[in-house]
């Protein structure tokens, strides 16, 4: 079994790196294989074209970008992280664009993300965390998947670089999200 997950922060050594990171680890304590990608810039955002709705290939018209191998992770995974920093009380514009394209050619391809197992983890300063954690699951909730939960909402709070590993509560949010993703992955795909 594997996760694949997705940092969006243009920060590659930030705070949702380290998020991830922790997630990861119970993951991998679990025996689960794991993958932590840096989402290469640009993701150009969908064009609405509808090829993909056409051309049934599993892949997005555009090709000048790392969308497409995204992609073929996403489906060859059992699990799927999403991860973002808050900016303006939202996920990323790289994340956003991912997810537009992402639902569009896997809802269209015949439901390639079905019943796969799917997190979002969110890094903040201050405020609107919430609102981008929902942003990043409207992933999975419109590609059928399964979402496990955590003892609060997965973010934590990290005004500046590596700042978020003091937020402990936020930390153990992390830790047993990767335990209860692991259960579920284990339950459905084991
Ligand atoms: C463009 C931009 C917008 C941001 N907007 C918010 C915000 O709305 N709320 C907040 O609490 N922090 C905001 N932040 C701070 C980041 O969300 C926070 O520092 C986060 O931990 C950075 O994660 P990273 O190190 O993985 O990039 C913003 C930062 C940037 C660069």
């Amino acid at each position: 079994m594997k996760v694949v997950a997705f940092n969006s922060s243009p920060r590659p050594d930030g705070n949702t790196t380290l998020l991830l990171k922790a997630v990861l680890c119970e993951l991998e304590k679990e025996g689960i294989t794991t993958e932590l990608i840096q989402i290469k810039r640009p993701i150009h955002p969908c064009t609405a074209c509808y090829k993909c709705t056409a051309n049934k290939d599993g892949k997005c018209v555009q090709t000048d970008d790392m969308m497409n191998t995204y992609i073929e992770k996403m489906v060859e995974a059992q699990g799927i992280i999403l991860g973002s920093p808050t900016y303006f009380g939202d996920i990323t514009p790289e994340l956003r664009a991912f997810i537009d394209r992402t639902g569009m050619v896997c809802r269209t391809n015949g439901d390639l993300l079905a019943r796969k197992v799917g997190a979002a983890v969110i890094s903040v300063r201050r405020g609107g965390a919430v609102h981008a954690f929902i942003s990043a699951n409207n992933m999975f909730f419109l590609n059928q998947m399964v979402i496990p939960c955590s003892r609060y909402w997965n973010f934590a709070f990290g005004p500046q670089k590596g700042k978020v590993l003091e937020d402990e509560e936020g930390m153990d949010t992390m830790r047993t999200l990767g335990r209860n993703m692991a259960w579920t992955m284990k339950k459905l795909h084991g």
